[in-house]
């Protein structure tokens, strides 16, 4: 997708180095940063320069690009796998990157081990790029549908950044957006600005605006007035980890609008590709929600009166603050899963007939 008009990928590897969007930065400065050695590409997901479920994948795969060329013993590969797993614990796609690298290269000879890796990581961007691409053709029947009964400006709410920033290309709710947008359908999108990091408003809506979509951010709160007042015709948001039953854990905050769509018997839409799918839990009281630094909550960053990036303190000093990362959408408030491979039900069965 394009920056400034120019088409960008979040992720690439050029003369043995990792280059990503320093999503910390944006939207006032575009800074390109290189990951030179596994710990960059750790510290990276830590602290979510690069940061939404597809593109952390992406992110370790190529940090264990990295660790191979620093040390291919594979001592020093299973050690690097093993950080760069518990580098951030909610999003699947971490482990299963990890783990999908780890198949390939684990006892591997070291005279092929560097090429395999690369050919590995390179694959798996290549795969979600495409797996995005297909969300956004199967989400954009939906609102062709929408679009062919109404017959004006489709308004979409979004959670979080979904967009392409978090993944290689494409995004997974913004696809199908982006897809009807190309197809001349007239699209606006409500941002929730998703406090407390601000991804909708730092990052969907600098990315729309840059594709050249209409979107205005909303304060996290606002969603349900705006569902009752018939402002909203359907939710699309992105997921870090669905189960196999359907429930939805994704940005906090996702649950409640989740409960207001329902309640205003507006469609709640969840993209996924199928690896953010954890086929193993069973029960969402099993995900490891990640807690953050509470400085997220109690500091602020922005452009002071002369353009620098400044952080400031927003809560009394005194205060005790809790910084939650991810909710649980149970299945039963979802409308549908749009995915590479179709449209299906939040359920076991409609996942099922998707992914046999
Ligand atoms: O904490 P973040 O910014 O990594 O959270 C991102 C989200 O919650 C996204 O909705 C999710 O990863 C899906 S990205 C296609």
């Amino acid at each position: 997708m394009r920056i400034e008009a120019e088409e960008y990928r979040t992720i690439w590897f050029e003369n043995n180095v990792v280059k990503i969007i320093d999503q910390t930065k944006l939207p006032h400065q575009f800074i390109i940063k290189d990951l030179k050695i596994v710990k960059d590409a750790i510290n990276a997901i830590k602290t979510m320069e690069v940061r939404g479920a597809p593109l952390i994948g992406a992110t370790a795969a190529y940090g264990l690009v990295l660790a191979i060329i620093e040390n291919n013993e594979q001592s020093f590969l299973k050690k690097s796998a093993d950080d760069l797993m518990s580098s951030r614990p909610t999003a699947i796609n971490l482990k299963w990157a990890v783990d999908r690298m780890m198949n390939k290269l684990s006892g591997l000879n070291s005279d092929k081990i560097f090429e395999t890796a690369l050919n590995e990581a390179k694959d798996i961007c290549e795969e979600d790029i495409k797996f995005c691409e297909n969300i956004g053709l199967n989400g954009l029947k939906i609102i062709e549908e929408f679009y062919n009964k109404k017959k004006d400006t489709i308004n979409i709410l979004t959670h979080c950044n979904a967009g392409w920033l978090a993944t290689i290309n494409w995004g997974t709710a913004t696809s199908p957006i982006y897809h009807a947008h190309k197809k001349g359908i007239p699209i606006h999108v409500w941002v929730d600005e998703t406090r407390p990091r601000n991804q909708g408003a730092n990052l969907t809506s600098f990315e729309l605006n840059e594709e050249g979509i209409k979107n205005t951010i909303i304060a996290d709160n606002t969603g349900g007035i705006l569902m009752q007042s018939g402002e909203v015709d359907m939710c699309i948001v992105g997921t870090d980890r669905t189960l196999a039953n359907g429930d939805v854990c994704n940005k906090v905050g996702t649950y409640l609008k989740a409960l207001a769509a329902h309640d205003n018997k507006i469609p709640f839409y969840v993209a996924l590709p199928s690896s953010t799918i954890d086929w193993n839990i069973k029960d969402h009281k099993d995900i490891p929600i990640e807690e953050r630094n509470s400085e997220e909550l109690s500091h602020m960053e922005g452009l002071d009166e002369k353009g620098n990036i400044k952080k400031i303190q927003i809560y009394p000093k005194k205060s005790k603050a809790m910084n939650l990362a991810f909710d649980i959408t149970p299945a039963k408030y979802v409308t549908g899963l749009i995915t590479e491979k179709g449209v299906c039900d939040a359920s076991t069965e409609g996942l099922k007939k998707l992914f046999k």
